[in-house]
């Protein structure tokens, strides 16, 4: 499984230095060490990529936050231990042919239960352009697939611009998007990059903000 993380420590760290969480709980004299399992919650972020935009975007989402956030290739890892080890869960997927990654559909089916409420959000990475009415329809049919099997649909989801390089395709997918191109957008199929750092990057930090107010919620529970 490969993962990028904080140590422990050095998260709780950054947590006490920075967040206006522990400002706020120390105002109130509340004893931070009770919260350190709540503090501790473990965040995975699970990508699908074929050529690579995803899992970039992914990275710039994880820039974007100061919790701790192990990213994860959904096709390097156990569903199982995934399942077990992470409290929250942030999902993207490319879209391909119309659709998201099949193994995106298959985690989000298969912890259906143990899911409920715990997806903090999901994005996708992807051609269609939110511009149109159209394009903003499409965006809305590929997320509907992906979380047709939640219960709690997650209350933050964004579409990120992707990229195509042509001469990364493989010979398959450079055919079947030459004949796309030619028919639908009567036009030659040529390399693009709509990946944007900066927007990923206020995305993961707005998915941040979240998880403070869901832990600021529980400090405010117990004062
Ligand atoms: C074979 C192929 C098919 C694609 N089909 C679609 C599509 O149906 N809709 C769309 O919005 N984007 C489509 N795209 C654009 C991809 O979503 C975009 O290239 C994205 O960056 C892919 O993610 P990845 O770089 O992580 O693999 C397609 C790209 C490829 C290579």
């Amino acid at each position: 499984m490969q993962t990028e993380r904080y140590s422990r420590r050095e998260f709780l760290a950054r947590v006490y230095r920075y967040s206006s969480l522990s400002m706020m709980a120390l105002l109130f004299g509340y004893d931070l060490s009770a919260h350190e399992k709540d503090l501790g919650k473990s965040t995975a972020l699970l990508y699908a990529t074929r050529y690579g935009a995803t899992k970039d975007t992914a990275q710039w989402i994880q820039h974007g936050m100061r919790t701790p956030v192990d990213l994860l290739d959904i096709e390097r890892v156990s569903f199982s231990d995934v399942l077990t080890r992470y409290d929250r869960f942030i999902v993207g997927s490319g879209i391909w042919i119309g659709g998201v990654h099949n193994k995106v559909i298959e985690f989000l089916e298969t912890g259906q239960n143990s899911l409920d409420g715990k997806i903090l959000a999901t994005f996708l990475v992807c051609g269609t352009e939110e511009s149109t009415d159209k394009g903003r329809a499409g965006i809305e049919g590929y997320f509907n697939v992906m979380h047709a099997s939640l219960a709690t649909k997650p209350s933050m989801s964004k579409a990120f611009g992707g990229r195509i390089i042509v001469e990364k395709l493989t010979d398959d997918d450079r055919k079947a998007l030459t004949a796309f191109y030619n028919t639908f957008l009567h036009e030659q199929l040529r390399s693009w990059d709509r990946t944007d750092p900066e927007k990923a990057r206020h995305f993961g930090t707005d998915a941040e903000y979240k998880i403070e107010n869901t832990l600021l919620g529980s400090v405010q529970k117990s004062v």
